[in-house]
């Protein structure tokens, strides 16, 4: 059959993984290029990793969070495959290499654009299912229940990401599925080397996670560590049947059987019906013209609007001459554009078909003109009103995201998830599939912050079938002749749009490389907590005292940025050097 791959072909492929570090791309340089001014700073230990994290291909370039995955888009591309081709194998292959960020019972948006068929916006991300209403997770006096929305089976919203990506490759893909769900099938079957990102999620995990899911993602009863080889034998299992039954595996298959015997014991939570009634949802991406190039981004309940009006403001800002001069200055327009932008989502952002988000209004040059007065009073009277309390709650590194750009132009951008660290932390028995937690994404009640500290309107409530607001928000930029010009995107919760907006100002407003872009260190506020966070390296241009009307936080900024742009003949790929992937091309 079609996915039988001879053994000695897993045995190259092992090989290649775990010789990586020997192939110069992805090796480690400890040379200095003498490209890189000393005047561009860049996140601790980017300069000596550049060789690793940047890749200049002709024909096509992927940018992902796995050696492995970029592997598997390259495979399927060699073997006759289009950009969407490349997606799928590449989608399918990081659920299995990031299980702690991504999988297939989790959800996601994909913006593709091949310049002579179209552009389409695809969501399919996770969606409450029927049982899932607000009181669910509240107690008798309205408090939240703790942790409901976090953790376990009640965590979980109906996925979408093997109907979504399914629905892609069937409209714009060359090759079958048992050609493109090859790798990530190799990949579950014959092991891959733990990496030091994931071994660390088993550890922090491990003891909420139920028996199945520490049967695999344990050795002797102990998490797997660093350097073990971590077979999944079910999820290849799961795999090979979607190869043979497509998208009718989650709708009558044993997958979706398996998955509703779970849930008899979680008062039905989830339902074969939910998995009926789940639609992927398709429409134009949310263009506007924007910095010289047109963006191609998703719209509500993806944050692609909130990006937008953030640039917006920049711009309007620089207009004006009221601002400070110098650094303080170009700190204080991208501070106030992204306060703005998201306390516009946390008050208007949620699911559309619940909620009516003003999209073109928000876009508009007389709401960014509006606002930047109002911005300008504050600057020009030196009053600074503050908002409401910081709620901490803890980072974690999840979600993926994958950036595919060929010579003709044709383009993916994908964000995924499972939401929080291994989601629910619960693996369905025989699947080998981990549940998401992304019922968090919603606004449990209203100003009660997520697990990325954000905080929601009523727009954002949990109600059945609705879809939770996401700060996810892949991007497609085309320059002014019409030719695709860049596509990014990133994980990182809430700083998602602004991990993005940092790489694309560096990129098209200060011209710098694309590596420099990405790797330069970041600055962040997202309306509440009412705070600064700026990359440590950068404290010396903006100290405290010299904004003494922000509180600041010197930090690591978490997102990480997956960036593929066209320079001239030349197809830059760029992976974030605080990650795992690398790019990769020909
Ligand atoms: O859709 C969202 O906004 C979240 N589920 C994304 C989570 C995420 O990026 C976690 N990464 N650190």
């Amino acid at each position: 059959m079609s996915f039988l791959i001879r053994p000695s072909y897993w045995f190259v492929i092992l090989l290649l993984f775990n010789s990586c570090e020997s192939i110069p791309f992805l090796q480690d340089s400890s040379t200095e290029k003498s490209i890189f001014s000393v005047t561009i700073p860049q996140i601790e230990g980017a300069r000596e990793k550049r060789d690793r994290y940047e890749f200049i291909g002709k024909e096509i370039i992927i940018s992902s969070d796995h050696p492995l995955a970029s592997q598997a888009g390259m495979e399927v591309w060699k073997q006759g495959g289009n950009v969407v081709d490349v997606f799928t194998a590449s989608s399918f292959a990081i659920s299995v290499l990031r299980p702690h960020s991504t999988g297939l019972l989790g959800g996601g948006f994909a913006v593709v654009y091949l310049p002579n068929k179209g552009k389409w916006a695809y969501d399919f991300r996770e969606r409450s299912p029927k049982k899932g209403i607000a009181s669910f997770y509240l107690n008798e006096d309205g408090t939240v229940i703790s942790g409901k929305t976090l953790k376990g089976a009640y965590s979980a919203a109906v996925p979408g990401n093997v109907q979504g990506i399914l629905q892609i490759q069937k409209q714009h893909g060359k090759l079958p599925l048992s050609v493109v769900l090859a790798p990530a099938l190799r990949y579950a079957r014959s092991g891959f080397s733990v990496y030091g990102d994931l071994a660390g999620a088993v550890a922090k995990t491990w003891t909420s996670m139920n028996p199945p899911m520490q049967n695999v993602f344990g050795i002797d009863k102990r998490a797997i560590r660093e350097g073990e080889l971590l077979i999944q034998e079910e999820l290849a299992k799961t795999l090979e049947r979607i190869i043979q039954n497509d998208k009718l595996e989650f709708l009558e298959g044993e997958t979706i059987q398996k998955i509703s015997e779970y849930y008899t014991a979680y008062e039905n939570f989830i339902t074969i019906e939910d998995f009926k009634n789940y639609q992927v949802k398709v429409t134009e991406p949310l263009t506007s013209s924007v910095w010289g190039h047109t963006i191609f981004t998703m719209p509500p309940p993806s944050s692609g609007v909130h990006l937008v009006t953030m640039m917006n403001l920049y711009s309007e800002m620089q207009k004006r001459n009221t601002f400070p001069k110098g650094e303080v200055g170009e700190l204080i327009r991208i501070i106030e554009a992204m306060r703005v932008a998201y306390r516009d989502r946390a008050e208007l952002g949620g699911d559309p078909l619940y909620t009516n988000i003003p999209v073109t209004k928000l876009l508009s040059q007389s709401y960014a003109k509006e606002e930047t007065n109002e911005i300008e009073k504050k600057v020009v009277s030196g009053s600074w009103p503050t908002i409401s309390e910081e709620n901490k709650k803890p980072e974690s590194y999840n979600t993926t995201h994958i950036s595919i750009l060929d010579k003709d132009g044709n383009a993916v951008s994908t964000t995924q998830s499972v939401n929080g660290i291994f989601g629910a932390g619960q693996m369905v028995p025989g699947t080998g599939l981990v549940l998401n937690n992304t019922m968090d994404d919603f606004a449990v009640a209203p100003g009660v912050p997520n697990l990325y500290g954000l905080v929601g309107s009523k727009a954002n409530a949990i109600e059945p079938g609705k879809t939770p607001l996401s700060s996810m928000s892949p991007v497609i930029l085309t320059d002014n002749s019409g030719k695709t010009k860049m596509v990014i995107g990133a994980p990182g919760g809430s700083q998602i749009p602004t991990s993005i907006f940092n790489t694309l100002y560096r990129y098209l407003i200060q011209k710098e490389g694309l590596y420099d872009s990405v790797s330069y260190p970041r600055i962040h506020h997202q309306f509440s907590p009412d705070r600064i966070f700026l990359d440590p390296e950068i404290k010396a241009s903006y100290p405290q005292s010299d904004l003494p009307f922000y509180q600041v936080q010197y930090i690591r900024h978490r997102a990480k940025v997956f960036a593929v742009a066209r320079e001239g003949d030349s197809l830059i790929g760029v992976s974030d050097p605080k990650g795992e992937g690398v790019p990769l091309g020909f």
